[in-house]
């Protein structure tokens, strides 16, 4: 069996002497819109003109392909498997990254459970590779599986910043703050940074934001900043399910204002000021 096709589309960059910024787009609960951020954000990153790739960490329930409407030909499970390399298993999306508007995407596989069985160095070792790759990129997302499992803590590790996203239901917050925590000890050097989702009012956003930082300061002794808050909105679940991004469709949708305002903050390498 052979899957070692390469894909068309735009080649690779050769590698550049900067290293990508890699952000791992994080929330211990599953559900809080982990998958429709990192699809948004690659969306305005790649219209900004950026180098863009997206990674879908969630091998086990991957959804990425689903959210963009793409049918991918291979997929990260099937590099874990060793059927095909890492930069093989990179799928265009709108013509692939370096054309305008476009990105790559290395796809994962719903129901392959592939990251959760791998064993510990394997998964190191993709991690390692997943670096490498990001070389070739002006910026990189990794979208990551729900849980605080070492596997996802590994690929985390792989992050320069963790963008954890958060809601205001408790258990959201509880998981959150989990993730900090446990990110904490296993890749202190990842800088974690909150991004709250669907808040039905700015203030209520805030709260939210506040609740996580104090916990944090309280217990962990650092204050994560504020990437965003994402006000809630029914466009996103019409771009969802529609297979297409939303700042593609709409963008002056409030949601894809404030992901773009994300973005902005992410490419500025600061977090949203403390204040507001
Ligand atoms: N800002 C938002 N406003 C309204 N609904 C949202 C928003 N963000 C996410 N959702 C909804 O949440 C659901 C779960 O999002 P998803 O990205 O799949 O979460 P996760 O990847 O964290 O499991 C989506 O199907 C969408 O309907
Ligand atoms: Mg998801």
């Amino acid at each position: 069996m052979s899957f070692a096709l390469r894909k068309s589309g735009p080649k690779p960059a050769p590698p550049r002497i900067e290293p990508a910024s890699i952000f791992a787009i994080a929330s211990g609960k599953g559900g809080v819109g982990k998958t429709w951020l990192s699809t948004t954000l690659a969306t305005c990153f790649a219209q900004q003109g950026k180098r863009t790739l997206l990674i879908d960490g969630d091998l086990g329930c991957a959804n990425v392909d689903v959210q963009l409407g793409i049918a991918p030909e291979t997929d990260l499970a099937a590099v874990v498997a060793g059927w095909v390399e890492l930069d093989d298993a990179v799928t265009p999306v709108n013509g692939g990254a370096g054309v305008d508007g476009g990105f790559d995407v290395l796809p994962g596989r719903s129901g392959s459970g592939a990251l959760a069985e791998l064993p510990k160095d394997d998964a190191a070792q993709l991690a390692a590779g997943l670096t490498t790759l990001a070389m070739q990129y002006d910026i990189v997302l990794i979208d990551l599986a729900a849980g605080i499992d070492a596997n996802v803590m590994r690929l985390a590790r792989a992050a320069d910043r963790a963008v954890i996203v958060a809601n205001d239901e408790p258990t959201s917050m509880t998981d959150a703050y989990a993730f900090i925590k446990v990110l904490r000890g296993y890749a202190p050097s990842v800088a974690p940074w909150i991004a709250v989702n669907m808040a039905d009012t700015r203030v209520a956003g805030r709260r939210t934001y506040e609740a996580l930082a104090r916990a944090s300061q309280t217990f962990l002794g650092f204050r994560p900043p504020l990437a965003g808050i994402i006000m809630r909105d029914s466009k996103v679940r019409e771009a969802i399910r529609t297979q297409k991004t939303l700042p593609s469709i709409y963008p002056d949708a409030q949601a894809a204002i404030d992901a773009a305002a994300i973005a902005d903050a992410m490419l500025r390498g600061g977090a949203i000021a403390e204040a507001g």
